[in-house]
C-alpha cells in the first residue's frame, strides 16, 4: 500500500502521523504534571509497571483509545484516552498473561463503566486463552461522577473475578489505594501483594472511622502493608517499592501453571535430584522440647533452595510457599517448631487451607512437612473458632486430589495428626523420619490422664513415661499399620520425595460427583 495515496484531503501518511500522535498523547495518561506528582510519590506510572512486570517488548496493549461516557458534571469536556486503565498481555520469562494497570493520573485511577468494561475484556481473554490475570491496582475507587454505573462496572469485574476462580491464576499488586468496595475485586483473586508506605486497602477509611467509631488511625496503620501481611491476613506479601514487587511477581509467576488444566511448568534445574544432604540427620535436636527452624528442611530440599514463601509474616506457627522439585513446581506446608512449637491454631489452619485449595485447584502436588504436637489450647481459639477453621485445613488435605506426599519429622499428635496430610486423607506417600513421634498425645499428658494415682510418685511416672515413649513415640506403631510407607534416612529425603512424586505424577483420583463441596467457611 502507497502512503501517500489519498484519502480525500488527507493521505494515509497524515492518518498514520496522527496514529502516532494519538498513542503518544494516550502514553500520557494524565499528563506530565501528574506523572511527576505519581514519581514524587515513589510510584511508577501503569505503563513504567508494566514494562518492569513484562518482558521487554511484550508488551500488547488494548483499548488505548478507550474513553468514558459519562456527561454529567461537565465530564464530557474531560476526556483521557483509555480511562484510567492500561490492559493487554505479553510475557514473562516467555509464558502468556493478561494484565491490567491502573493509572492513577487519569481520574485518579478511578473505576468507571469503560474502564471496568476494559478489565472485563482481559479477564474473560484470560479465562478463553488459559494464561494468568495480573492486576496492578491503583485507584481512587468507582469513578464518582458516573454513581450506580461505576457501581455496575466493579460488579462486573467482581462476576468475573468469581468465575476465574479456579480456572486460571489471578495475582493483585496493590501499588495505591484500594478503598470501600473496590477491595473486593483483589479480595477474589488468589494473591494479593502490597507496596510497602504507598499502597492500603479497607473498607472504610479513617475519616468515616473517627466519625463512626471516634477511633482515630492514620490510613498506614488501618490497612497498609504491615496490617495486611501481619494482621489480618488479607494480603500475602509486601515489598518495599514498586520495582521489586514487580520483579518477586515475575519470581512468583514462574511457579504457577498457566490454568487448572496445563499442570506445573517444568524448567531446567541444576541440582541432584537425589542429592544427600547430611546435616538433615542432626536438624531434630535430641531434646522433643527444643525447636528448629523447618525453614532450613524446605530450603535444603528444594532445587536451588529457591523457596517463594507465601504470608510468611502471618501465623508464623505454619510455613506456605512454593518450591521446585526435578524442576517442578511443588507446594510445601510445614509446620514451623520454632512458633508456637509448631501448634496448629485458627490462624495456620484458615492460612494453610486456603494454599492447599490454591494448590489443587491447579494442580500443583503438595509436600506436607510434620512436627505438630497438636492443636493449640485456650479460650481465644475456641471462642475464635478453632474448630471450624481446623476443619478447612482437615477439608482442603481430605478433598486435594493432586499428588500428596508427607513427611513426619518429629511430632504427630492427636488431631493435628489426622489433620496434616495422613494417609487416611488419601496420602500418596508418607514417610517419617526415625526421629517421628506418632500418638494420641506426648508422654506427659497421656501419663497424667492414664496413671492419675501415681501422680505422687515420680519413679512409677518415670517407669510409665518411658514405657509410653517406647510404646508410642517412634514412627513403627504406625509404620506397622502401613499408616507410615517408609522410615526413611533425614538425610536422603530430597530423594525419596522426588521419587514419591515421580511415582504420583500421573494418579488419577476423582470426588464424587458434585455441584460443590460446603467448605467449613
Ligand atoms: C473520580 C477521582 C476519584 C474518584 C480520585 N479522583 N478519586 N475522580 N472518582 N473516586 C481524582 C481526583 O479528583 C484528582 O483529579 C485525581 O483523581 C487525584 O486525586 P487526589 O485526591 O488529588 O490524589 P491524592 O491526594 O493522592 O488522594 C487519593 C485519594 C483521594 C485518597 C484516593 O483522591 C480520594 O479520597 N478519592 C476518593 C476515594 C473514594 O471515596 N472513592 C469511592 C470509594 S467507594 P485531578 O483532576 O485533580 O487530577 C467505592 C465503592 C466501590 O469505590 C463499590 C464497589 C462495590
Amino acid at each position: 500500500m502507497r502512503l501517500c495515496r489519498k484519502l480525500g484531503e488527507t493521505t494515509l501518511s497524515d492518518i498514520l502521523d496522527q496514529l502516532d500522535e494519538r498513542r503518544k498523547q494516550a502514553r500520557l495518561g494524565g499528563g506530565e504534571r501528574r506523572i511527576e506528582s505519581q514519581h514524587a510519590k515513589g510510584k511508577l506510572t501503569a505503563r513504567e509497571r508494566l514494562e518492569l512486570l513484562l518482558d521487554p517488548g511484550s508488551f500488547e496493549e488494548f483499548d488505548m483509545f478507550v474513553t468514558h461516557r459519562s456527561t454529567d458534571f461537565g465530564m464530557e469536556k474531560n476526556k483521557m484516552a483509555g480511562d484510567g486503565v492500561v490492559t493487554g498481555w505479553g510475557t514473562i520469562n516467555g509464558r502468556k498473561t493478561f494484565v491490567f494497570a491502573q493509572d492513577f493520573t487519569v481520574f485518579g485511577g478511578s473505576l468507571s463503566e469503560t474502564h471496568a468494561k476494559k478489565i472485563n475484556k482481559v479477564q474473560e481473554m484470560a479465562m478463553r486463552h488459559g494464561a494468568p490475570i495480573i492486576g496492578l491496582q491503583d485507584s481512587g475507587g468507582a469513578r464518582i461522577q458516573e454513581g450506580v454505573a461505576a457501581l455496575a462496572g466493579y460488579t462486573d469485574v467482581f462476576q468475573n473475578n468469581i468465575l476465574a476462580s479456579g480456572v486460571i491464576p489471578q495475582i493483585s499488586v496493590i501499588m495505591g489505594p484500594s478503598a470501600g468496595g473496590a477491595v473486593y475485586s483483589p479480595a477474589l483473586t488468589d494473591f494479593i501483594f502490597m507496596v510497602r508506605d504507598s499502597s492500603y486497602m479497607f473498607l472504610t477509611g479513617p475519616d468515616v472511622l473517627k466519625t463512626v467509631t471516634n477511633e482515630v488511625v492514620t490510613a498506614e496503620e488501618l490497612g497498609g502493608a504491615k496490617t495486611h501481611t501481619s494482621k489480618s491476613s488479607v494480603a500475602d506479601g509486601a515489598y518495599d517499592n514498586d520495582m521489586q514487587a514487580l520483579s518477586e511477581i515475575r519470581r512468583l509467576f514462574d511457579f504457577l501453571p498457566l490454568n487448572n488444566r496445563s499442570g506445573v511448568p517444568s524448567r531446567p534445574f541444576y541440582d541432584e535430584h537425589d542429592r544427600i544432604d547430611e546435616s538433615l540427620n542432626t536438624l531434630v535436636p535430641d531434646n522433643p522440647n527444643i525447636p528448629y527452624d523447618m525453614k532450613e528442611l524446605v530450603t535444603k530440599l528444594a532445587d536451588e533452595g529457591d523457596f517463594f514463601e507465601i504470608q510468611q509474616d502471618f501465623a508464623k506457627n505454619i510455613l506456605c510457599g512454593f518450591i521446585r522439585l526435578e524442576g517442578q513446581t511443588v507446594g510445601v506446608v510445614a509446620n514451623q517448631p520454632m512458633v508456637l512449637a509448631g501448634c496448629l491454631d485458627s490462624d495456620a489452619s484458615r492460612k494453610a487451607a486456603r494454599f492447599v485449595r490454591f494448590c489443587d485447584c491447579f494442580e500443583i502436588p503438595i509436600l506436607t512437612l510434620v512436627d505438630v504436637p497438636g492443636f493449640l489450647p485456650g479460650t481465644s481459639q475456641e471462642y475464635g473458632g478453632v474448630i471450624k477453621h481446623g476443619a478447612k485445613l482437615l477439608y482442603a488435605f481430605g478433598e486435594a486430589t493432586v499428588p500428596k506426599v508427607t513427611v513426619i519429622t518429629r511430632k504427630a499428635y492427636g488431631g493435628a495428626y489426622c489433620v496434616m496430610a495422613p494417609k487416611h486423607l488419601r496420602g500418596d506417600i508418607n514417610y517419617a523420619w526415625p526421629s517421628a513421634q506418632i500418638a494420641v498425645m506426648g508422654a506427659k499428658g497421656a501419663v497424667e490422664i492414664l496413671h492419675r494415682k501415681d501422680l505422687g510418685d515420680p519413679e512409677k511416672i518415670a517407669a510409665h513415661t518411658a514405657d509410653y515413649e517406647e510404646k508410642f513415640l517412634s514412627p513403627f506403631r504406625a509404620a506397622e499399620r502401613g499408616y507410615i510407607d517408609e522410615v526413611i534416612q533425614p538425610q536422603s529425603t530430597r530423594k525419596r520425595v522426588c521419587r514419591a512424586l515421580a511415582l504420583a505424577k500421573d494418579k488419577k483420583l476423582e470426588n464424587p460427583w458434585k455441584k460443590h463441596g460446603n467448605l467449613p467457611l
